[in-house]
């Protein structure tokens, strides 16, 4: 029983899954004053390049259905070490995806390119905060930069 719990923390999976929500694989020519012209593509490409160094392995997964992003969540258990989401505009309407969250056991990091506090006041609200380990956001791209880094920080705790 001890065996099998230490080989489990020495063989815990190192995989760090991006989730991006609705419209996000418009960026580059969705809003550019807001979102800038990076694709989602190079956004993931550069924090793949950057996890690497620290053993982790990076999966993508951008949907534009609320239903596939929760799928994802319940499959990441025991597969990935943590999640870093965007959830696009899901971010403040959806409980579902907040309740699948909740049940992921790995470190859990909500980004956003552009500073939602900022911007209209429904994107004011994120249902998804309270169960996150924290969130970024108002960074650009940098945003996921800076939530690699917590998620290199948290996952060496
Ligand atoms: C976003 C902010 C959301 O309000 C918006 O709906 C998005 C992108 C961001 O990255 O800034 O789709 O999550």
């Amino acid at each position: 029983m001890v065996a099998r719990r230490v080989a489990e923390e020495v063989f815990a999976p190192r995989e760090l899954l991006i989730l991006s929500g609705p419209n996000l694989d418009q960026l580059g020519v969705r809003d550019i004053t807001v979102y800038g012209r990076t694709t989602l593509d190079e956004h993931v490409e550069r924090v793949r390049a950057a996890a690497a160094p620290f053993g982790l392995s990076v999966r993508h997964l951008q949907s534009n259905f609320e239903g596939d992003l929760i799928e994802a969540v319940h499959d990441a258990r025991g597969r990935s070490a943590a999640i870093v989401i965007n959830a696009g505009a899901l971010t403040h309407t959806s409980w579902a995806l907040t309740d699948a969250l909740a049940i992921f056991p790995g470190v859990k990091v909500e980004v956003h390119l552009s500073n939602p506090a900022a911007r209209e006041p429904f994107r004011h609200v994120s249902t998804l905060a309270g169960v996150v380990d924290g969130s970024i956001a108002g960074f650009g791209g940098l945003s996921y930069d800076l939530a690699l880094a917590a998620v290199v920080e948290l996952l060496a705790d």
